[in-house]
C-alpha cells in the first residue's frame, strides 16, 4: 500500500500562497510517480487572519500541528502588520513549540545560475548551513524599562544551554557524515583523506568577543570531535566566514552556527546561490515523532503579490526537502533534477518577473519534466 503522509499546508502572506500552489503542484506529480501518498489541510494562518481575527498562531493550532508529518509553509509578514507580531507569533513560535531545533539550509549553486561571484561555479558553491534554531538571541529573554524616554533601557540575552548546543553539533556531524557516505568531500587534503576524513564540518561563531557562548560551543565541537574521526573539524569567526563565502566558498561543506549568525550568513549565502528565487529550507526537529516545516525562505515579498511573476523555485526546492526529510529520497532528488533541468533549459533568470514565464507556467515546467 501506498505510504500516506499528512501535510499542513500554510501558504501565509503576500506572494506564499502562489509559490506554495506550484510547490504542490510538483509534490503530486511527484507522488503519482514515486508511489506515495500527501494528504494536504490548508491552514490561514498569517497577516489577513491575524487583522481580522486578532489571532496568530493560537495554542490549539499547535496542538493540532502536532499530528502532522510535516508543515509546508509559504510566508509569513505582512505590510499592514507591525513588524515582529507575525514573526514572532507565527513562525518563530512554530519553530520553538514544535522544537524545530534544526534550521537546515543548503546553498548550492545549480548549472545555469547567475552567481553574482565573479569566476564561481555549481563546483565551488555547494555547502550546508546548520543553523541551531531554537536558542540564542531568538529566546525573547530580556526588556524593555522606561520605554521611550531618554532612559530607556533594554536588553536582548544570548542564552545557549550545553544540552542546545549538543543537539545541533550531533545534528551537523551526522549531516557532514551522511553526505559524504560515498564521496569524500572535494576540498579535503591528500593528508585529510589518507587519515580517513570524508567530510568537513566547520564551526562557525566569535570565539575572540562572544567568549562565553562560543566558547560553550567550541569546548562541545571539540568534545564530540572524536566520535565523528571521519569528519574534519574547522573553525571561523562569523565576520570572517562572511568574507569566505564571498571570497572563497569552496571552503566550505556543513557549517554549523548559532540562531541569529545562522540568520544572518543564509541570506548571504542565498544570494551567492543565485538569490531568494531558489533558496530553500527545512525547519527540523529531527527527534523521532518530530513535527518539521520547510520554507522557502525569501518572505511574502508583498510588492510582487498576485502578479504571477515571484519565482516558484524555492518553494518546490522546500518540497523536495520535505520529501527527503520524509524519507522519500528518489523523489526529492528527481525534484532536485527536474528544477535543474528546468533552469538550464528554460528559465532566462530566476529574478522576479524575468523569468520569461509566469510563476504557474514554472510550476507546470517543472511537473511535467518530473
Ligand atoms: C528567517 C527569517 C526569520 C528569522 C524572521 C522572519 C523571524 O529571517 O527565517 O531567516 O529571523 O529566523
Ligand atoms: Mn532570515
Amino acid at each position: 500500500m501506498a505510504k500516506t503522509y499528512q501535510i499542513a499546508v500554510m501558504p501565509g502572506d503576500g506572494t506564499g500562497p502562489e509559490v506554495i500552489d506550484e510547490g504542490l503542484k510538483v509534490l503530486q506529480a511527484a507522488q503519482a510517480k514515486f508511489g506515495f501518498k500527501l494528504e494536504t489541510t490548508h491552514f490561514d494562518f498569517g497577516g489577513e487572519r491575524y487583522m481580522r481575527t486578532g489571532e496568530t498562531l493560537p495554542d490549539s493550532a499547535v496542538e493540532e500541528l502536532r499530528r502532522f508529518d510535516a508543515i509546508y509553509l509559504g510566508a509569513i509578514g505582512h505590510p499592514d502588520v507591525k513588524p515582529g507580531i507575525l514573526e514572532k507569533g507565527i513562525l518563530l513560535k512554530a519553530r520553538f513549540a514544535l522544537d524545530q531545533y534544526i534550521n537546515l539550509r543548503p546553498v548550492k549553486l545549480y548549472p545555469g545560475v547567475e552567481t553574482p561571484l565573479k569566476g564561481k561555479g555549481p563546483e565551488d558553491i555547494d555547502f550546508v548551513v546548520v543553523r541551531e534554531n531554537s536558542q540564542d538571541i531568538y529566546t525573547g529573554m530580556g526588556g524593555l524599562m522606561h520605554e521611550g524616554t531618554p532612559q530607556e533601557v533594554a536588553t536582548q540575552t544570548s542564552v545557549y544551554t550545553r544540552f542546545g548546543v549538543d543537539r545541533a553539533l550531533k545534528y551537523a556531524f551526522e549531516l557532514t557524515r551522511k553526505r559524504h557516505a560515498a564521496v569524500p568531500w572535494r576540498g579535503l587534503s591528500d593528508k585529510d583523506k589518507s587519515e580517513g576524513k570524508i567530510g568537513q564540518l566547520t564551526l562557525c561563531g566569535k570565539t575572540n568577543v562572544l567568549t562565553f557562548i562560543y566558547g560553550l560551543w567550541e569546548r562541545a565541537f571539540h568534545a564530540m570531535g572524536p566520535q565523528y574521526p571521519d569528519v574534519k573539524r574547522d573553525y571561523t569567526h562569523v565576520d570572517a566566514t562572511t568574507m569566505w563565502f564571498v571570497k572563497n566558498p569552496e571552503w566550505f561543506d556543513v557549517i554549523v552556527t548559532g540562531n541569529l549568525f545562522g540568520d544572518i550568513i543564509t541570506d548571504l549565502g542565498a544570494m551567492i546561490q543565485g538569490g531568494m528565487g531558489v533558496a530553500a529550507g527545512g525547519n527540523i526537529n529531527p527527534d523521532p515523532g518530530g513535527v518539521s516545516m520547510f520554507e522557502p525562505i525569501g518572505g511574502s515579498a508583498p510588492k510582487y503579490t498576485g502578479l504571477g511573476v515571484i519565482n516558484p523555485i524555492a518553494a518546490i526546492c522546500a518540497g523536495g526537502l520535505m520529501l527527503g526529510t520524509l524519507g522519500e529520497t528518489a523523489a526529492a532528488t528527481a525534484v532536485e533534477e527536474a528544477v535543474k533541468y528546468v533552469i538550464v533549459n528554460k528559465l532566462k533568470s530566476l529574478a522576479a518577473g524575468k523569468m520569461g514565464y509566469s510563476t504557474s507556467q514554472v510550476g507546470n515546467l517543472i511537473a511535467e519534466r518530473l
